[in-house]
Parts: structure tokens; sequence; C-alpha cells
């Protein structure tokens, strides 16, 4: 389950009903979702889009989602270091963000226009919708592993707009979930 963190007023929130009703009041929608096929660790793309077949269909059809893909991303990935370059500092997109972790763990930080910034880590099982035009910022966990579906309405509309605030360099990227290793 995610964890919320909202370093400036030094809160946390961990009840999966207490996180929704967090978020939903930023716009963000945040569930939790299972399948009832089971998907194993290295699971193909395909295996992984058709256990979660009936849940993206349904998504697609509230959001207007047209594709769906799975990303993959390890340690081991090439070119890491600089694909989270172009997204670990503050940005929007002219569509929603929604992302379902398959594996692994991410933290997303959100600037909201109203209140301070909050961290939403998130982990396998959790689905959340960033709507377009939010401020926000993407880190992996210190295990830098994380494998998630990605719906796009306009794949085209997912480049990220950078807003060169500076507001993310005052935010330490901390995971406190069990698969934080600290260095
Ligand atoms: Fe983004």
């Amino acid at each position: 389950m995610a964890i919320v963190n909202i370093p400036d007023e030094q809160r946390r929130i961990e009840d999966a009903a207490a996180i929704s009703g967090f978020l939903a009041q930023h716009g963000i929608d945040y569930e939790r979702w299972t399948s009832g096929i089971d998907v194993a660790s290295g699971a193909s793309a395909d295996a992984i889009l058709a256990a979660y077949g009936d849940k993206i269909d349904e998504l697609k059809a509230r959001g207007g989602y047209v594709t769906a893909d799975v990303i993959d991303v390890k340690p081991d990935t090439p070119g890491l270091d600089g694909m989270l370059a172009r997204f670990n500092s503050e940005h929007w997109h002219d569509e929603d963000e929604v992302r379902f972790i398959v594996e692994g763990r991410g933290l997303f930080h959100i600037h909201p226009a109203q209140g301070p910034v909050f961290a939403i880590e998130v982990e396998a099982g959790d689905l959340n919708r960033v709507p377009r035009g939010t401020h926000h910022w993407f880190d992996l966990c210190a295990d830098r592993r994380i494998r998630a579906i990605r719906l796009f309405q306009d794949p085209s509309g997912w480049t990220p707009h950078y807003t060169r605030s500076g507001v993310d360099r005052g935010f330490q990227p901390l995971c406190f979930g069990p698969a934080y290793i600290p260095h």
C-alpha cells in the first residue's frame, strides 16, 4: 500500500482510506488493484496487460485512455540515469499520468496549487492518476526497481513541461517502505 508523506507538516498517512481521501482533495485518484490471475515476477508485458485487462478496459472507458503499455525499470536498465533525469525535476503534462505498479516502488512528489508539497510512495498493487497540469516529479527508491502499467490518452501529450522552479531541490527522494535499503 502507498504511503503519503507531507514533510512540511511532519505528517505521514499510511491508511488506505485516509490516503484516498487526502489525494482526492488534490484531484488525484488512488486505488488498490488486485488481479484474479497470478502474475509471476518476470512475466511478459503481454501477460501483465492480459492479467489486468478488465481493469485497464474499465479505466480506458472512464478516462478516455486509448493505449496501455508496461514500463520495466531495473538497476541495470541501459540509460537509466538519463531516463530518471527527465522526470526527477518539477514538471507537468498535457495529459493525466496514470500508473499501476506491478513490481517495485517509486516516489511521486506533488506540488499542489494549494497546500504543501507531499510525496506518494507507491508499491505493487497501487494505481494512481495524477491529473493533467499537476506539478510533480518522480524518483525511484534505493532499489531502483519499478514495473508499471501506463495508460495514455495520447502518448504525445506525455512530454514533460519543466517548471524550473527549483522546488524539487528542497525535498529528499526518501522512501520509507520495506524495499528501502539505506546506503
Ligand atoms: Fe510526470
